[in-house]
């Protein structure tokens, strides 16, 4: 038996907001840190829903590391300091985001294949000692060394984990990842390091754990959208029923639902269209046909209607 690895829920930008991290700690659980989607500085501003996110007061997980994207230091302090200013003691740098909108002007993914520029965005590693600083990471965005390049410059700083999606930037979610790759980059990094890509049953959990016994944590984005008791199952070494999983999720869901009702201004179809995004993964949960029944309501009612038929 192993010794069970920490689970970190991956930032999903529209899905993982802090709503739907509140309800998946108080009605699921079994993760050890959460991760905010990036904060990012657009059109010289922050964006109001960001802000929110982070908000301490509107989060209740236990641990929780809030999450920046930047292709430049001085984007990068400003975000810092934001952090910063609401209390937190972490932050995570994102180097792996793969949209081509983002990544051509060198956020994410799109900044590894550019050492002098990646250097030059971690160096606020330093120059803020109060934050402990961790980087989330693809392999690269055209090849899969990029990442080995920038191995001399990231064991030099002080991180407190280096998470790696072993893809590139430029497959975004397509292929299958690539884990000689992730094995290279394993050998040659001094950091904790955090396997993160396509896991989706206890079982592949453990084959990763298995295969990389120096790994510090899992962390896993879409098997948990897809099934939210996969990190309670990894932990408890049982499989839940699915009667168990639709009662924890009809809890999860109502406190999700309710968080918008209150929050959405603009009326029931734009509640609507953030409550499919809820059930855009956990297909697999509920029967076909309901599910199906979900992503065509188009009025609260049917919406409602269909969800009553889930639970
Ligand atoms: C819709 C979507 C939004 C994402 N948003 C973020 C984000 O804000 N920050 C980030 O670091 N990764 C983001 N990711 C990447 C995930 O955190 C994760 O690395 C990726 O989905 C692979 O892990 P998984 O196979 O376990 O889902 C996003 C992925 C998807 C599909």
């Amino acid at each position: 038996m192993n010794t069970l690895l920490p689970i970190h829920f991956a930032p999903l930008q529209g899905f993982t907001e802090a709503a739907y991290r509140n309800a998946h700690a108080a009605s699921f659980g079994g993760i050890d840190t959460y991760h905010t989607p990036f904060v990012r500085i657009e059109r010289g501003e922050f964006r109001n829903k960001d802000i929110r996110d982070i908000e301490p007061d509107n989060n209740t997980v236990p641990h929780l590391i809030p999450q920046l994207i930047a292709p430049d230091t001085e984007k990068a302090e400003r975000i810092i300091s934001l952090f910063i200013e609401k209390g937190y003691k972490e932050a995570s740098i994102n180097l792996g985001c793969p949209f081509p909108m983002l990544a051509k002007r060198h956020n994410g993914s799109g900044i590894l294949p550019y050492p002098e520029e990646v250097k030059a965005l971690l160096a606020v590693i330093e120059k803020y000692p109060e934050l402990r600083f961790s980087v989330k990471m693809r392999l690269g965005w055209e090849q899969a060394d990029e990442c080995l390049a920038l191995v001399p410059l990231l064991n030099s700083l002080p991180l407190e984990h280096i998470t790696l999606h072993p893809r590139l930037g430029r497959q975004e979610y397509k292929g299958t990842v690539d884990l000689n790759g992730f094995a290279a980059f394993y050998e040659a990094c001094s950091h904790p390091l955090i396997y993160n890509g396509d896991l989706h049953t206890v079982e592949e959990i453990q084959q990763i754990a298995d295969r990389f016994p120096k790994l510090s944590a899992i962390m896993i984005g879409r098997g948990l959208l897809a099934n939210p008791a996969l990190a309670l199952e990894y932990k408890e070494g049982r499989s839940f029923s699915p009667d168990e999983i639709r009662q924890r999720l009809k809890a999860m869901h109502a406190a999700v639902f309710h968080h918008y009702q209150e929050q959405i201004q603009g009326g029931d179809a734009q509640l609507v269209t953030k409550m499919k995004a809820f059930w855009e993964y956990p297909a697999a949960l509920i029967e076909r046909k309901t599910w199906k029944a979900i992503h065509k309501s188009t009025t609260l009612d049917k919406y409602n209607v269909a969800v009553r038929m889930a639970f």
